[in-house]
C-alpha cells in the first residue's frame, strides 16, 4: 500500500516537472512574432520601426487569389503573379461582426508565379512557386500620417524586415480604386461572404 502511494507521488512529481520543462521550451521556441500574435496583434515592428515579416500568415484566413498574367497584359503585367491574400484572424473575426477593418488589421499578399498553363482539367493558369510577399497594415497611431492609416511593405527575397513604402507607390492606387477602406474586397469572395448584409 505504502509503496503504491510512493510510486504515485513520484509519477505526479515527474509529470508536473516535465510539463514545466515543456512549457518553458515552448515559450522559448516561439518567435517574437508568434508571441506577439498571441497578444492578438499580427504586426510586429523592430526598434527601428521596420515591419518584421509575419511568420504564420498561412494559418490566417485566406480571402482570395487574383491573378494578372503577362499574357493578358501585353507581356508586361505590373504584378504578373497569383496574389494569394490572407487577413489575420483577429481582424477577420472583428470584420464579421462590424463589417470594418479594425485598427491593427494586417493583410498579406503572397505572390505565386504562374506555372503551367495546361493541366488534366484543361487550359488555364496554374500556380507555380512562391515569389515574395507584400503586406498592408492599418495602425492609426503608428501610421497617423498615412491616408486611411494604411502602410504598405514589400519583402525582398531573403529579407525578414521591411520599411514602409512611400505613400505614392502603393497607398494612392489603393485609395483610388479599392472598394472598401483601401482594401480590394471586391476581389475577395471570403470577405464579401463574411460581411453582414
Ligand atoms: C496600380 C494600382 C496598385 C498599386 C500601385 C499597388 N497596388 Fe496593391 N493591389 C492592387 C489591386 C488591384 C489589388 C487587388 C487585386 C490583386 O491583388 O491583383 C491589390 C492588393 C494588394 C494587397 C492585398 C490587400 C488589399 O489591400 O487588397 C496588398 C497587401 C497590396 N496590394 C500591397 C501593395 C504594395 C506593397 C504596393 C506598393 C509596392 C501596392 N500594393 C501597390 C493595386 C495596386
Amino acid at each position: 500500500m505504502k509503496k503504491s502511494v510512493f510510486t504515485m507521488s513520484v509519477v505526479l512529481v515527474l509529470s508536473v516537472l516535465s510539463w514545466g520543462i515543456w512549457a518553458v521550451a515552448e515559450e522559448q521556441s516561439m518567435t517574437p512574432a508568434g508571441k506577439h500574435e498571441m497578444k492578438h496583434e499580427a504586426a510586429q515592428f523592430d526598434d527601428k520601426g521596420a515591419l518584421m515579416m509575419p511568420t504564420k500568415y498561412r494559418e490566417w484566413v485566406f480571402v482570395g487569389a487574383p491573378v494578372t498574367p503577362n499574357d493578358m497584359n501585353d507581356g508586361k503585367a505590373a504584378f504578373p503573379e497569383f496574389h494569394d491574400v490572407y487577413i489575420d484572424r483577429m481582424s477577420f473575426a472583428d470584420y464579421k461582426k462590424t463589417g470594418k477593418f479594425r485598427d491593427g488589421t494586417v493583410l498579406v499578399k503572397e505572390l505565386v508565379s504562374v506555372g503551367a498553363k495546361k493541366a488534366a482539367s484543361g487550359n488555364g493558369y496554374f500556380p507555380g512557386d512562391f515569389s515574395g510577399i507584400a503586406v498592408a497594415v492599418k495602425e492609426s497611431k503608428r501610421f497617423a500620417k498615412e491616408p486611411g492609416n494604411w502602410a504598405y511593405f514589400s519583402f525582398a527575397t531573403g529579407k525578414m524586415t521591411a520599411d514602409a513604402l512611400p505613400t505614392a507607390s502603393c497607398n494612392k492606387c489603393h485609395k483610388d480604386n479599392a472598394a472598401e477602406d483601401w482594401v480590394f474586397s471586391q476581389y475577395y469572395p471570403v470577405l464579401k461572404a463574411a460581411k453582414k448584409k
